[in-house]
C-alpha cells in the first residue's frame, strides 16, 4: 500500500480504537476489564484474526498475550517474523464470561469493527484462528479441520484479501499434532504475501448460519495505541 495513505489509516484505526474502548452495544461490556481492540502494525500486509479476549488479555488490553500467544509468537519466529510484522486482532473484543464460546449476537455485534480493522488496514494476507473467525470472514459453516491450510481469495474490506485458515493456537497448545500442523501451515505464509492480489475473488461473506457455527475456541494497557505501529 502507498505510504502517503499511512498517516490517515492510522489516524482512522486510533478514531475505531477510541470508539471500541467505550463500546457498550452487548452485555459483554458490563464483564470486562478491557477492551481488546488488537495491537500491531497498521501498515501489516499480514493480520491475524482470533476468537475472543482471554483472562489475561482482557486484563492487559491486548491480544494473545497469555499462552497461545506465546505459541502465536515461536511459530512466527519459525518463519522469520514477529509481532511487529502483523496486526492481530480478534472477532470479539470484549472477553465472553468464563472463556465461554461467542454467541451469534455479540460476534454479529461487533463485526463491525473487525471489518473497519480490515478496511483501514488493507492486509493482503488474513489468517483466521480457529473456527470463529474462519466461519465469520468466509461466510461459510465449513469447520477448520477441513480448510485448515488452504488459501482462499475473499473481497474483504472491499479488497481482494488471501485468506489462510488456521488452526487456533490454544488447540496446539492442548495437542502436539496441532502444534506440528499449524508449524507447517505457517510455512506457507511468507510466499502468500509475496504473490500478487488475485483478480477473481469470492464475493464478501455473509455470516454463516449461527446454528452452524460449532466450537473450536481453545479458548491494551494504554499502549495498546503504541501496538499500531
Ligand atoms: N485467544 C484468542 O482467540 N484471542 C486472544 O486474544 C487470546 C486467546
Amino acid at each position: 500500500m502507498a505510504d502517503s495513505a499511512a498517516p490517515p489509516r492510522r489516524e482512522a484505526l486510533v478514531e475505531l480504537y477510541e470508539q471500541a474502548s467505550t463500546c457498550t452495544l452487548c452485555p459483554l461490556s458490563e464483564g470486562r476489564t478491557k477492551v481488546v481492540f488488537g495491537a500491531g502494525n497498521a501498515d501489516a500486509e499480514l493480520m491475524f484474526v482470533g476468537e475472543a479476549p482471554g483472562a489475561e488479555e482482557d486484563r492487559r488490553g491486548l491480544p494473545f498475550v497469555g499462552r497461545a500467544g506465546g505459541l502465536l509468537n515461536e511459530l512466527l519466529a519459525g518463519i522469520g517474523l514477529e509481532r511487529d510484522d502483523t496486526f492481530v486482532a480478534n472477532v470479539l473484543k470484549c472477553r465472553p464470561p468464563g472463556n465461554r464460546d461467542p454467541q451469534p449476537i455479540e460476534i454479529e455485534t461487533c463485526r463491525p469493527y473487525l471489518e473497519r480493522q480490515i478496511e483501514l488496514i488493507e492486509p493482503k494476507v488474513i489468517c483466521t484462528l480457529g473456527n470463529f473467525s474462519t466461519k465469520l470472514l468466509t461466510g461459510s459453516p465449513t469447520g477448520i479441520t477441513r480448510v485448515r491450510g488452504i488459501a482462499q481469495q475473499h473481497l474483504l474490506g472491499g479488497r481482494p484479501v488471501t485468506l489462510l485458515p488456521l488452526f487456533h493456537p490454544a488447540a496446539g497448545l492442548r495437542t502436539p499434532a496441532v502444534k506440528e500442523t499449524l508449524r507447517e501451515d505457517f510455512k506457507l505464509i511468507p510466499a502468500l504475501i509475496e504473490q500478487p492480489p488475485h483478480e477473481k475473488v469470492e464475493v464478501e461473506p455473509e455470516p454463516a448460519p449461527a446454528e452452524e457455527r460449532d466450537s473450536g475456541r481453545a479458548s491494551a494497557e494504554p499502549d495498546q495505541l503504541g501496538f499500531f505501529g
